[in-house]
């Protein structure tokens, strides 16, 4: 089989909000790049949602928007395993088990669990708190050889590791180990209002994020507003640590047209930020022209959907499954 030759990736993304640019120049488009040279697997991350409260019919609607947005994307569910986490009980089951093998000390450490808690004082539940264990779960399911995530994601898949080492040096090399992988150009896409935070899914538009299906006089307008710098100089010059607003744009602009930050300095040589927002602007909205259109017509298709969740969850079980009953097995699990 093919299968056994090619390295395996995996990632998932929560439906906890809308995809945005970020999610797709930061992970989703890289993801599509790698379908001939892995065997991948990619999942919406419902599971993993509800550490915060969600709306149930938002949920519902944004985990099936989500798979038509990622096959819009260019994940081609014929050669990538496209699945929702919560069809594959795998998940939960695994879940418990690497609980019992990740410390509290370990978990208190994880800074999206002190961010999280801080946001959410009301609702520190202990999902919460043992996401990391099983995000785990979800990676070593698969024995991937690598995990591309966003840079706020590594410390999980760093604890991940220690997971690995600690059950294999119990019960021998059951866990393959896996890397993290995190792209060197749009990794972190920033808030255009607040570019020193991701642009986050989660918030609300006055945060500064575009949405790949927003509309195009939308991105125009959060385009027009980004935040460039307080300083008065004016010019398109790549300093992350002077400019991060710049940076940023900057770093959208190549990403999506190919250009290097000293071309793109040269193509706005004396020209200012208010020729340089608008055209940022206006090569995102037609990047995610085909992207929205293809997504609106995917999502009407509820039956094609279906079967490719279907298909995803059935194919992602079977492998799933296998590691599942090795790791029952290596604990004392009564073979049922
Ligand atoms: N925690 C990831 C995020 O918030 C989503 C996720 C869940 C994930 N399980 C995963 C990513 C497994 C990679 C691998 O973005």
């Amino acid at each position: 089989m093919e299968n056994e030759t090619k390295k395996v990736m995996l990632s998932g993304i929560k439906p906890s909000g809308d995809l945005t640019l970020g999610s797709y120049l930061g992970a989703v488009k890289n993801w599509a790049e790698r379908a001939d040279q892995f065997d991948c697997y990619y999942f919406m991350a419902d599971l993993h949602a509800i550490t915060v409260r969600q709306n149930p019919a938002d949920l519902r609607r944004r985990t099936l928007e989500q798979l038509a947005q990622y096959i819009a994307c260019g994940l081609d569910p014929e050669r990538n395993t496209l699945f929702v986490q919560s069809h594959v009980h795998q998940h939960a089951e695994l879940g418990w088990v690497l609980n019992c093998y990740t410390m509290f000390g370990e978990l208190s450490r994880m800074t999206q669990f002190k961010d999280k808690s801080a946001k959410n004082a009301d609702n520190i539940n202990g999902g919460l708190f043992t996401y990391p264990s099983l995000m785990a779960a979800d990676i070593l399911l698969y024995q991937p050889d690598f995990v591309p995530v966003g840079e706020d994601q590594k410390q999980h898949v760093e604890l991940c590791r220690n997971i690995v080492q600690r059950f294999n040096g119990v019960y021998g090399e059951v866990f393959k180990m896996p890397e993290p992988y995190i792209p060197k150009v749009g990794a972190r896409i920033m808030s255009l209002t607040n570019p020193t935070s991701k642009m986050s899914k989660s918030e609300n538009e006055d945060t500064g994020r575009v949405l790949i299906m927003d509309a195009p006089e939308v991105v125009m307008k959060q385009f027009k507003r980004a935040v460039t710098d307080s300083d008065t100089e004016n010019c398109v010059r790549y300093d992350p640590d002077r400019k991060p607003g710049v940076a940023n744009l900057m770093t959208i602009y190549s990403s999506v047209t190919g250009k290097t930050y000293a071309e793109i300095e040269a193509e706005f040589e004396g020209k200012g930020y208010g020729a340089f927002k608008p055209a940022v602007g206006e090569a995102v909205v037609e990047l995610l022209r085909p992207i929205r259109e293809e997504s609106q017509r995917l999502i009407k298709d509820k039956a094609y959907l279906e079967s490719v969740y279907r298909a995803g969850a059935e194919k992602a079980g079977y492998v799933a499954e296998k590691t599942l009953r090795k790791v029952y097995k290596k604990i004392g699990f009564l073979q049922r």
